[in-house]
């Protein structure tokens, strides 16, 4: 074996990682483990190259074997720590927080994550209240107020499919804030999950309170760019439209994509917070606050394209919502929409959300339109992996 050509290649990778490029300093940690196996050091550069580049799972096995060397910085285990929480897998995630801390006192911000992965641990024991002192006892003066912690756990749950432990927190935060609707209804999905669409009150609470992160949320950390996609679908089969509705509108990501048709823009959301971040970034030249079924009911062959990304996730059953889309859309128009893929029908997912099958969207859009196109696209890149989804171009019959 030549440990010159080792070490040059060491360097390599842990250049191209310090300059940011990710799939070169990958390549150059592989290569140094396919000259040495065990390679230590090659080891941890590739488990912490995967851990930045969002690879967690990837991360666990190369970071597992790096802490393992004989005098491994304590740094090593608390990576490891951080790849197997992101995971999901808390009690690993807990134990090796807690090694890692007696081996030397853990920074701040990975105390505060061994607290959570302790307690969403401990919350598979059923008793939410014994998880969150847990949580307290572990963070110590670092500790977040208890309800935030309790409701972001509730997401991440779910996230993780961690149902059981997500019910227990679920039903800790409707005993102490029985006030808040978004909480209420996310748990009430997983209890007894009977709706065939997100109720208005619940999108409303939902987004006015998401809307500052929105943007932030969606297209840094989820690289969310169905608005472009979709918007990129539907120029390639049509120029220009006259009238058009950007229905959901949220922020109004969709607007720039949306200003090259050239037509008068309306945005439709049941969020005002929503809707006043779409009126600051503009393009928009009416925005309105209404229901969309409702709303699009009231406009009688007032658009040419009907626009919706990421806004039919809410709606379970679409037929309501199709067929006051025929009836909003002028005679030829057009309704573009994305959907978050499922294998047929339509479900409620524990995330809230609703997935739909190809068989579905087809069977329902039958009696008032045509397919004229279709992608699968990735929707979002979430921790838990990627979420698949689907454009569709529909033209009115
Ligand atoms: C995930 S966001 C997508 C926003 C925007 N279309 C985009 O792609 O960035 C979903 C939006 O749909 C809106 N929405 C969901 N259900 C709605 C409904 N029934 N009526 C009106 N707006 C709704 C929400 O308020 C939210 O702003």
């Amino acid at each position: 074996m030549d440990s010159q050509a080792i070490e040059d290649m060491l360097a390599i990778a842990v250049a191209a990682g310090a300059q940011g490029r990710l799939d070169d300093a990958e390549a150059a940690f592989r290569a140094v483990l396919v000259m040495k196996p065990d390679h230590d050091e090659a080891l941890f550069g590739l488990g912490l190259n995967l851990l930045i580049a969002r690879r967690f799972q990837e991360a666990v096995e190369p970071l597992t074997w790096a802490v393992h060397a004989p005098n491994a910085e304590p740094v090593r285990r608390q990576c490891l720590a951080h790849a197997l929480f992101l995971t999901g897998d808390f009690a690993r995630a807990a134990d090796t927080f807690a090694t890692a801390n007696g081996v030397e006192p853990l920074p701040e911000g990975a105390r505060v994550t061994w607290a959570r992965a302790a307690a969403y641990n401990a919350l598979e024991g059923g008793d939410a209240q014994a998880a969150l002192d847990l949580y307290a006892m572990i963070a110590g003066p670092l500790a977040e107020d208890l309800e935030t912690v309790a409701r972001e756990g509730f997401g991440i749950l779910v996230a993780f499919d961690s149902l059981d432990a997500a019910r227990t927190l679920g039903a800790w935060l409707a005993a102490h804030n029985p006030a808040d609707l978004i909480r209420a209804h996310e748990l009430r999905v997983l209890t007894d999950p009977r709706f065939d669409r997100a109720p208005p009150a619940y999108v409303e609470a939902l987004f006015d309170d998401l809307a500052q992160r929105f943007d932030r949320q969606l297209v840094e950390m989820l690289d969310y760019r169905a608005p472009e996609l979709l918007a990129n679908l539907v120029a390639g089969r049509y120029a220009r439209f006259a009238r058009i509705l950007d229905l959901g509108c949220g922020t109004g990501l969709a607007a720039p994509f949306l200003g090259g048709f050239g037509a008068q823009l309306t945005g439709v959301d049941l969020s005002s917070a929503m809707l006043a971040k779409a009126a600051e970034r503009g393009g928009y030249d009416h925005l309105v606050q209404a229901e969309a079924v409702t709303f699009l009911q009231s406009q009688p062959s007032a658009f040419d394209l009907i626009f919706a990304a990421d806004v039919l996730i809410y709606f379970g059953d679409l037929a309501p919502l199709l067929t006051a889309a025929a009836e909003a859309l002028a005679h030829g128009g057009v309704l573009a929409f994305s959907v978050e893929r499922g294998e047929a029908g339509w479900r409620l997912l524990p995330t809230a959300r609703y997935a739909h099958g190809d068989d579905y969207v087809r069977q329902v859009a039958a009696p008032g339109f045509r397919i004229a196109d279709h992608e699968d696209i990735v929707l979002r890149r979430e921790a838990t992996g990627v979420t698949q989804g689907r454009l569709y171009l529909l033209e009115k019959l």
